[in-house]
């Protein structure tokens, strides 16, 4: 099996008067795992039907290698596909059911029964062949699926949510088992979810979907540490966000006032520059929770900005603190303590200097639109 590339070419969906997909152009690589995420409702589902054939565009282009397939019929194009719901034929057997793309392609019972071993194997299905859909549970269904849409070596492989209906642990596992088989085989997956933990683990690339566009696109690491927007800062990771003054630019980088009492040095260049910065503008800062440092109230040196601890999480791997900007209001802090910048040490009702690296804040233009 060798994987094709995807193009998506300037490709609208209306239904009607909805604006499913407003316009998204996109260039999956062979052998490339990409996935769309997003919020329930931003398109996700629509693109990829219309990359698999159940729907047509209302504008655009599709191929796939060299071919143009926009309006060639789904059984056509040679892709595979696994849908959230199972979607396995209830009345066969787990045999059956991946024999069933190679019967449809009339290809000889001897290899059929190669190809179907071979599939069932490589999901570690072996002995299911003669079960029944109901006879098992939803992990081994969606295996089932995964052997069924791989097993007529298909270049391209669709996956829509494929693990929403599994508990966590079950689809952590599939997570890592559908990577290692996709890497085997070099396939092209696109793969839909709005998880964002599931996308960061198991693409190459992330396409950020958002009111039927794609907000961005990038690694995982890309997305993660230069959003393009509040939008993608906020989906992808946690982000604390902050409302500031813009005060002017100097040698130090920009200047902001966080709270009456204390301003801070921003180093980072801003995001998207698709702003006038002018003194006293409106701006959200943006940070990491693992990129704030505590120290006791007065050791934390001029730049440090004075809040008391409201509230100590542990989480097993890592510890969160909430925490207050002193002289202001609004949700807390999240700041994450970790094995190298322990903040462990703080509890609740402490009075603490909260420190923020200068290269660790985003600045964006303040909220302009409801959907940003
Ligand atoms: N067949 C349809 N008729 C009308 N509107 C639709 C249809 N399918 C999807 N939509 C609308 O298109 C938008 C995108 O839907 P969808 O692609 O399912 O989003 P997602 O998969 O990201 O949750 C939504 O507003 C949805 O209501
Ligand atoms: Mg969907």
């Amino acid at each position: 099996m060798k994987g094709e590339s995807v193009t998506v070419h300037k490709v609208a969906k209306r239904y009607g008067s909805v604006t499913a997909i407003e316009s998204v152009s996109v260039d999956v690589k062979a052998g490339e795992f990409l996935s769309l995420l997003g919020p329930s409702g931003s398109g996700k589902t629509t693109l990829l039907m219309m990359i698999a054939g159940f729907e047509l565009p209302s504008a655009g282009l599709i191929e796939i290698g060299e071919t143009d397939i926009t309006y060639v019929a789904p059984n056509k194009r040679n892709v595979g596909m696994v849908f959230q719901k199972y979607a396995l034929f209830p009345h066969m057997s787990v045999y059956d059911n991946v024999a069933f793309p190679l019967r449809m392609r009339k290809i000889d019972r001897a290899q059929i029964e190669r190809r179907v071993r071979e599939a069932l194997a490589m999901v570690q299905l072996d002995a299911y062949g003669s079960r029944m859909p109901t006879q098992l549970s939803g992990g081994q269904q969606q295996r089932v699926a995964l052997a069924r849409a791989l097993v007529f070596e298909p270049p391209v492989l669709l996956m829509d949510e494929p693990l929403g209906a599994l508990d966590k642990k079950l689809r952590e596992q599939l997570q890592l088992e559908i990577k290692s088989l996709q890497q085997r085989l070099s396939v092209t997956v696109i793969y839909v979810t709005h998880d964002q933990e599931e996308a960061l683990t198991m693409s190459d690339r992330i396409a950020v979907m958002n009111n039927g566009l794609i907000a961005q696109i990038g690694s995982p690491a890309s997305l993660y540490s230069e959003p393009a927007s509040p939008f993608v800062a906020d989906f992808i990771g946690k982000m604390n966000f902050l409302p500031v003054e813009y005060l002017g630019s100097g040698k130090a980088g920009h200047q902001i006032r966080v709270t009456d009492a204390s301003t801070l040095s921003v180093t980072r260049s801003l995001n998207g520059h698709a702003f006038e910065l002018s003194p006293g503008l409106s701006l959200r800062a943006a940070i990491r929770p693992e990129n704030i440092s505590l120290a006791a109230r007065g050791s934390g040196g001029p730049d440090a900005i004075a809040g008391t601890v409201d509230t100590s999480i542990y989480l097993g791997t890592h510890q969160i603190l909430l925490v207050t900007l002193d002289g202001r209001s609004g949700p807390p802090l999240h700041i994450q303590a970790s094995a190298s910048r322990d903040v462990s040490a703080f509890s609740r009702g402490d009075s603490v200097d909260i420190l923020f690296p200068t290269d660790a804040i985003h600045l964006f233009q303040a909220r302009v639109t409801a959907n940003e």
